[in-house]
């Protein structure tokens, strides 16, 4: 099945959810072995707006255990030509001559579509500004199914920052391609989840619920997937930042409540809502959730680069 710009979580259907989540376990395999040269020759340019370590070190890790090479420009706001002004438009065009793949994390919503717009060479959008994370919610997807066994007929509780938040919005589209789905929003009012999500998973008859006591949701779910409050999204209103920061913690009395069999997820990085005491509990699942990014990612410039 041929890939090519990754830009949104819509664009997967359950055929194409599961070549990648097929290709990631190859990928395992392929890492566990020493990698390989699949995609020798190839280039892949990951250009960063915003600050990221999870996304753009496990897309370059990606690119070289397939065998491929990186060019990068880290903190490009500042030390790419956009600092002279250059437009983004303008930025991709020259880079489509460099690079193969071009990786792009921007703080605006919308910027990998408009990158997408000017060029053929595959954009993968890393992250736009509080619009989505497709490949995130990839990796959350391929870990729900490692962990839980399945997709359908799961119950998640989606906690923090839900109205700023690009991971929890992509993962809405994806479980929206799921049957008997049910999702718990638990936010403080000023960061629940936006009308724009609600109305996608009413249109696809997904069911979801606004709660505020997170102790009685975890008691009955299969996934809590906790966020970080992003103060970088709040601008000058740190009143608002401070109302909805700290209210909803992971900590041990939750993990008490929660089913045995349940898992604890969160995109990271982490300031504070989940405890360090937490990691230690075999339902911690975000750091193998931080790994699982490297396989979902390599199936994905296998998919987008190999035309055999
Ligand atoms: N989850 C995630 O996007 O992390 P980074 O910001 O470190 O890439």
């Amino acid at each position: 099945m041929r890939l090519h710009h990754v830009i949104r979580a819509q664009q997967f259907g359950r055929n194409v959810l599961a070549e990648i989540f097929e290709t990631a376990s190859e990928m395992e395999r392929i890492v566990r072995h020493g990698g390989s040269d699949l995609l020798a020759r190839k280039v892949m340019a990951t250009v960063f707006y915003e600050p990221s370590t999870r996304t753009r070190l496990s897309f370059e890790s990606a690119m070289h255990r397939l065998g491929g090479e990186v060019i990068a420009t880290e903190n490009a706001r500042e030390f790419s030509s956009a600092a002279k002004g250059e437009t983004l438009e303008d930025t991709i065009r020259i880079i489509e001559g460099y690079a193969d793949v071009i990786v792009l994390r921007h703080y605006e919503s919308g910027a990998a579509e408009r990158a997408a717009s000017v060029t053929d060479v595959p954009i993968i959008n890393a992250g736009d500004g509080p619009g989505q994370h497709p490949t995130q919610a990839l990796l959350d997807m391929y870990t729900i199914q490692k962990e839980i066994g399945h997709l359908d007929g799961i119950s998640i509780a989606m906690v923090g920052d839900l109205a700023n938040g690009r991971t929890v919005r992509s993962l809405c589209y994806l479980l929206a391609k799921c049957e008997d789905i049910t999702i718990h929003f638990v936010a403080p009012e000023i960061v629940q989840m936006k009308d724009d999500i609600k109305e996608y998973l009413t249109k696809h008859g997904i069911a979801f619920v606004e709660e505020s006591d997170l102790k009685a949701v975890a008691s009955k779910v299969d996934v809590i997937y906790q966020t970080r409050i992003q103060k970088e999204r709040f601008g000058d209103r740190i009143e608002d930042y401070n109302r909805a920061s700290g209210v909803y913690i992971v900590d041990r009395h939750l993990l008490s409540v929660m089913k045995p069999d349940a898992i604890v997820m969160h995109p990271l990085p982490r300031i504070g809502e989940i405890k360090p005491e937490v990691d230690g509990d075999h339902r911690a699942a975000y750091f193998r959730q931080a790994q699982n990014g490297l396989y979902i990612r390599m199936a994905l410039l296998k998919m987008l680069l190999c035309n055999e």
